[in-house]
This record gives C-alpha cells, structure tokens and sequence, in this order.
C-alpha cells in the first residue's frame, strides 16, 4: 500500500509511490497526456495520465472530470522543475484513481468573477488558490504574534466579549439584550487587560473584536481579530521600542515561512525585506507639516481637497495612504490631538490637548496597522476624562480601582489582524483577509 501524503511534503517522495486525496483544480489535454492540478488543502500539484499506461477507460473518465469533482489518486512522485504547484516542481505520474465524486457545474471557474459573486460564494471561493493562499498567511501571521509574545513572557489572558460598556467610543456599539439589561460586543479587550496587568505585569489577549462600522471602506470590518498585549512599567517610548520589534518579527516570519503563497499573490518580496526595526517616528505635528507640503506640491485638485486638515482633525485613509508613501518601513506617528483619542490616555506632559497615543502606519499606502497608547495613570484624572466623554461613571469604577491601588505607569497596544494580513499579502481589500467577513452590507454566508 502506498502512503498516504500532504502534498505539502511531496518533496520527501521523489520516486516513490504515495497516494493523495484530494480535489481537482483544473485540467488540461495534450494529445495522450492529461494534466489534472490536483489540491489537497496542504498544496497543490500536477497530476499526469498517460493514456498507454492508465487505459482507455480512466484516461476517458479522468478526460470529462468536473472541477472540483473529489479523487484518490495514486501515483509515483517525480522531480519536474517545469511543474507547476505548491510547492512546485513535483509531479505525479497517475497509475489509478478511486473517485469519490465527479462534479459538474462548479460555479467558480478560472475565469474572471465579480466580486459580490464570489463573496457570496465565500465558502467555495476559500478553494482558489489566492484565498487559499491568504489563509495560510493568516495562519502563519498569527502563529508568529503568539510565539513572539510567549517568547517574550507575556501571559495570554483572556478578555470578556460581552462588555457592560464602550471602550473606543460609543458609535461603534453592538447592542444585544443581556437577560434585563444592555450589553455590548467588545470593541476591545484593553480595560480588562489593564486590571490583569496589575495581577500578572506583561499580558496579550487575541480574540474577535467588533465594530458597527457604519462605512464602507477597503480597512474596516464588524468583526475583526486584534491582539493586545498591555505591559507594566511601560512608557510611550518603551511601547514603540516594542512595536517595531514585534512587527519585523511577524513580518519576516511571514516570509521566512511562506514565500511561495506570497509569491503566488504577486507580492513584491523586496518590500516586505525592507521592514526591519527601527521604525521612523514622527509626531502628529510633523505628520501635518508633511501632509501640508504634499498638498502644496501635487496638482491634482482632487487631491488637495482630500487632503484638506486642521489642527485636531484626525487622520483620514487618504491622509495616511500619502503619507506613508513617503516611508519604505512602517511609520510611527505619536502625539495625536486628545480629541480625535479615546477617553483613557495619558496627556502630553504640559500640552493637555496632546495625548500620548501612538499609531503605527504600514507602508505601501496601507495605514493604521497598530493603535495603542500610555494609559491614564492618575484616578482623578481619569474620572474627568470619563466625565468629559460622557461615559456612565458606574460602570467603570472597577477601572479607576486600578489607579486607586498601586497604580503605574503602562502602556498597550491592539493590532489588527486583518488589516495586518492585507498589507503583508499586499491585497487591496480587507474582506479577502477573514475566511467568512462581516461588513455593512455582509452577514452571508
Ligand atoms: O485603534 P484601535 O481602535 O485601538 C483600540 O481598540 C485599543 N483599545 C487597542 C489597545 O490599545 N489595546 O484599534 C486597534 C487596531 C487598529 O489599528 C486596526 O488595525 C484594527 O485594530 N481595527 C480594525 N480592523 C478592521 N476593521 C475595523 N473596523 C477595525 N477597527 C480597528
Ligand atoms: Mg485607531
């Protein structure tokens, strides 16, 4: 009996007999060869029958195979440097084909799809190549965050996802009915990573977060996966120090691991080698002074206008997009007005209106990848800032407990993972970087 193997590990086989489940990509006819793209989940490879060898009757039914019609197929492994595949260059030279089911009318076929099309046939679309390709990113990109930050002696400390209150503003809220009372979806596991802080010094929680995203655009989703590590004893330059280790981390990772999926997405390697640490800062005052100067320089009337900003505006996509294409590594920018900020950060020592808020933009036009911040250390501070933001005082006193006992300095970050898996995979739009996304206008399938 031939083994049963992972396409994936395909090399280990050359000359061998193995056998493969799996499902047919595409094929195609030269004369007495028929070329099968075969994928099993872990890979995809080249199937070839040669009719002398396999018989008139499986060449015929192998011939009228559907797309995505499901196969056992055995075979002895060949090195073939012109055959294509994940990985490439092995070949299975077909000897017989148990199979499971012949499929027709699969409706994804190689040729071009609109989008809405293939979203809602999301859960046949993840087969393609491409979105097969971006899930396993997503898998490595978030196997690397975890590594790093166990490695790093950080405890993962869960956070709750049925909130009583907001975190990061109130117009993003999932409302739901919690017996008698109001709950919300957590937007953030920030506030409960700050008390657990206090109790374990360095902590991360990873999870599903949300937001009523009222808009639409290429960057947000209602349902997205951030990471947040919170450390003690932690200042705005020590969370930069930080950050731009941790993301060189998972960026060369991503591609120490999977060059060959972001190959096959068409990704500009040399990019992604360009982000190594450290990462050039700028304050939110020079960010604007840039972006002034950009304005004044481009012609385009269009992007004058989009450009527009004030003195405590924040940041739109296309102020960021500009700006980080000014960069060929991430960029911080810190120091943003306190009022474009949510409620918790520590102000600017002697400027009240600035906040000791960082983002971190991507390069390559992506944008905010990471947003985080030193914390507001003082309670009565803290109890103004909820008050101005007009928050129920009721529900975080157990917050302000925090700086009430054994308070400290500490700062946090989240970065989202979706957004993070996009500029890495180098896509245009965030839907493709979740296996089934929530948007405005998507709750199916
Ligand atoms: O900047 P945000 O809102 O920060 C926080 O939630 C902090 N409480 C995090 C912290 O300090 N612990 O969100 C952080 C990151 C953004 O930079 C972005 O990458 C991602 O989360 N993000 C979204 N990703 C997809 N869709 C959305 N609607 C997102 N909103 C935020
Ligand atoms: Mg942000």
């Amino acid at each position: 009996m031939a083994p049963i193997i992972s396409i994936e590990n395909i090399a280990e086989y050359v000359d061998q007999k193995v056998t493969i489940r799996g499902w047919l990509y595409h094929s195609t006819r030269k004369g007495k060869l028929l070329f099968l793209r075969l994928r099993d989940g872990s890979g995809m490879t080249q199937g070839v029958a040669f009719r002398p060898e396999v018989g008139d009757a499986l060449f015929e039914t192998l011939k009228r195979l559907g797309q995505e019609s499901s196969l056992i197929v055995t075979g002895t492994v060949r090195a073939n440097n012109r055959a294509p595949g994940l990985p490439k260059g092995y070949e299975i030279g077909i000897e017989s084909v148990e199979l499971l089911q012949d499929v027709s009318d699969y409706p994804i076929t190689p040729k071009e799809h609109g989008v809405e099309f293939l979203m809602d046939n999301r859960h046949l679309w993840l087969r393609s190549s491409r979105q097969w390709a971006i899930m396993r990113l997503r898998a490595t990109i978030k196997r690397a965050i975890i590594d790093f930050l166990d490695n790093e002696g950080f405890l993962n400390v869960d956070t709750p996802i049925i909130t009583p209150s907001a975190a990061e503003g109130t117009s993003t809220l999932f409302e739901i009915e919690y017996f008698d009372e109001t709950a919300y979806l957590a937007q953030t596991g920030q506030l409960y990573n700050e008390a657990n802080i206090m109790a374990f010094g360095k902590v991360y929680c990873f999870g599903p977060t949300f937001r009523a995203e009222k808009s639409k655009t290429r960057r947000h989703l209602a349902e997205f996966w951030m990471v947040e590590p919170e450390m003690a004893f932690f200042d705005l330059d020590d969370l930069m120090d930080f950050e731009e280790r941790f993301v060189e981390y998972i960026v060369q990772t991503a591609l120490a691991k999977r060059a060959p999926e972001l190959e096959l997405l068409g990704r500009d390697l040399t990019a992604l080698e360009k982000v190594k640490a450290p990462f050039p800062r700028i304050s939110y005052d020079e960010a604007l002074e840039r972006i002034a100067a950009i304005r004044e320089a481009t012609d385009d009337p269009e992007l004058k206008e989009l450009l527009a900003i004030e003195w405590g505006d924040d940041f739109g996509s296309p102020h960021e997009t500009e700006l980080t294409k000014q960069f060929d590594r991430p960029v911080f920018v810190y120091g943003y007005p306190t009022q474009v900020k949510a409620f918790y950060m520590e102000p600017w020592p002697g400027r009240p209106e600035v906040c000791k808020s960082v983002d971190l933009l991507a390069p390559e036009g992506y944008g905010e990848i990471i947003g985080g911040s030193e914390r507001m250390s003082d309670p009565q501070m803290l109890i103004e800032a909820i008050r101005k933001h007009e928050l129920p005082q009721a529900h975080y006193n157990w917050y302000i407990d925090l700086r009430r006992f054994g308070s400290v300095p500490h700062s946090g970050f989240g970065l989202g993972l979706e957004r993070t898996v996009a500029w890495i995979c180098g896509i245009d739009h965030i839907r493709q970087t979740s296996p089934f996304p929530r948007t405005l206008n998507r709750l199916n399938p």
